[in-house]
């Protein structure tokens, strides 16, 4: 049996706000037929919770806060969506509100614990292509595929405004700029799985590239991996 066909790994895409990571992410894993988990996704869901429960952003209630709900994550036709306690809340978990206080609680230890230990269950199997923060540093630092997006500040506000745009919520450019420039500060400076590139990540500057063609980039890793992994089998190495 040709064993790269049956293997099914680990596709870690990690990268600042806007830089393409979700969209590229969900593709690579729809056209590999893997599960999609946007980590990002599970940060927001825990700081909904809070604000709708009045849990004070200090790390003791998020951790009591985050131990008590129960976040599941599921690929459906229509596209991912993210459940709070059975309750969909893909679409509130993209509000303002949410947005605002997000890094705040994903620069807990406590909670990155627990959301960690609920992505290391989801993925351990592998199939599956993951996107967040540290999912190649932390998460699974094992990856087989590990992917770095990054792109200009100017593109990532572009793109972000019109993403914004696209659900109808009027923020200015500016506004969007100092939102973006503040998580970036936050997700790279915290103590805790700070936003830094594995050094075993392939980097790809996503400023003047489709989607199509940054989906290709990442489906040719894995390629190339299958391609080593199946040499190095060949010979009776793994
Ligand atoms: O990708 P996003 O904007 O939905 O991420 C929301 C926040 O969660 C952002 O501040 C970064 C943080 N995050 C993280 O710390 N670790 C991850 N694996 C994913 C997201």
């Amino acid at each position: 049996m040709n064993k790269t066909m049956s293997k099914p790994i680990i596709v870690a895409i990690d990268g600042p706000a806007g830089a393409g990571k979700s969209t590229t992410a969900r593709r690579v894993a729809e056209r590999l037929g893997y599960v999609y988990i946007d980590t990002g996704a599970m940060y927001r869901a825990v700081a909904h919770a809070a604000l709708q429960r009045h849990i004070p952003l200090e790390e003791g209630a998020m951790k009591g806060l985050v131990d008590t709900i129960s976040i599941d994550m599921r690929n459906t036709p229509s596209g991912p969506r993210t459940y709070l306690d059975g309750v969909d809340v893909t679409d509130e978990i993209r509000s303002a509100a949410v947005t605002n206080i997000v890094s705040t609680v994903a620069a807990m230890s406590g909670v990155r614990r627990s959301l960690v230990a609920l992505q290391r269950h989801i993925g351990h199997a592998g199939g599956v292509v993951m996107d967040g923060r540290d999912i190649g540093s932390v998460v699974f630092p094992h990856a087989e595929v590990k992917v770095f997006l990054i792109a200009d500040l100017d593109e990532r506000i572009r793109r972000r405004t019109t993403e914004q745009r696209e659900r109808g919520l009027a923020l200015s450019e500016d506004d969007i700029r100092s939102q973006i420039v503040d998580r970036d500060r936050l997700d790279s400076q915290r103590a805790d799985s700070p936003l830094t590139k594995p050094d075993d990540a392939t980097v790809i500057d996503t400023t003047r590239l489709t989607i199509d063609e940054q989906v290709e980039k990442i489906l040719d890793l894995v390629t190339t991996y299958r391609k080593t992994y199946d040499l190095i089998s060949n010979f009776g190495g793994l």
